[in-house]
């Protein structure tokens, strides 16, 4: 006989299974995402006082990957105002108060530390948590220092979130992905550009065909230690990263 434990997740899988086949609620997630990016909703947040520019729903998935992972190490591309960086910083203090895990941290890398930032990052209670590398996530010399951080680390989560472009994601991909531990996560960013609507897209070089889900459409045919795991997204309903929770798997 189940479980009462085992009838819950079975009862999430039967429902969010109804959810893809649900054209009506498909719709409206469509629009709904498209109105968001419209009035600039995931600008709207903070994480333990710092902007975090993040839908919040993605944010319940990534908490709920962390516990499952218990990663001793989430390394992030793109820092912008440190929002994300302290949502990984609570979630390894948090891990490591349960004894989960033992010296937590999160490297964030970001082509551009501005100045304001930076201080506010450097004085917040979680910052013993925090490295941060200033330089292009892709540049020969943040990669020398990144694969030494990752020296005698247990398990790697990945979070790509800087240069939206194709072949900025592609190249982080194959920097980063072969760092992260198997059976945990390469999370990408803001796949949706490749699905809402192109007028809302301003001033950015990336688009439809030149975007993170085109990037990750592309790394995945030349490696196969991933796969696109589409539980968090189907369930969650409004997500940024819609093709963009990669399992590894091997
Ligand atoms: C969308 S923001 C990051 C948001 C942040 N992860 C959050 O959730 O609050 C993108 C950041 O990527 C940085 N960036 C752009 N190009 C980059 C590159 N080549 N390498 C590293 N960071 C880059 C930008 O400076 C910017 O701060």
């Amino acid at each position: 006989m189940k479980n009462a434990a085992a009838i819950f997740i079975e009862d999430i899988n039967n429902r969010i299974k109804e959810y893809q086949r649900d054209h009506q609620l498909q719709t409206t997630v469509k629009t709904m995402l498209n109105d968001m990016i419209r009035v600039k909703y995931p600008y709207n947040f903070f994480w333990l006082g710092r902007p975090i520019i993040q839908l919040p729903t993605d944010l319940i998935a990534f908490q709920e990957i962390i516990w499952d992972v218990k990663p001793d190490l989430i390394i992030e591309t793109g820092i912008a105002h440190g929002g994300s960086l302290m949502f990984s910083a609570s979630m390894v203090a948090i891990l490591e108060s349960c004894g989960e895990i033992e010296n937590g941290h999160v490297l964030g890398i970001d082509i551009d530390i501005r100045k304001h930032n930076k201080e506010a990052i450097q004085s917040h209670p979680l910052h013993n948590k925090i490295t941060m590398f200033e330089g292009s996530s892709v540049s020969a010399d943040v990669i020398e220092k990144v694969n030494k951080f990752c020296k005698n680390k247990k398990k790697i989560l990945v979070f790509l979130d800087s240069n939206h472009t194709h072949e900025h994601v592609l190249a982080e991909l194959r920097v980063f992905a072969p760092l992260v531990s198997i059976g945990s996560y390469c999370i990408v960013a803001d796949t949706l550009i490749e699905d809402i609507e192109q007028n809302l897209i301003i001033d950015k070089p990336w688009r439809k065909g030149n975007s993170p889900k085109s990037a990750v459409k592309e790394y995945l045919k030349e490696n196969s230690d991933f796969i696109i795991d589409k539980y968090y997204e189907t369930k969650i309903l409004i997500t940024g990263s819609s093709d963009g929770y990669l399992k590894r798997v091997k």
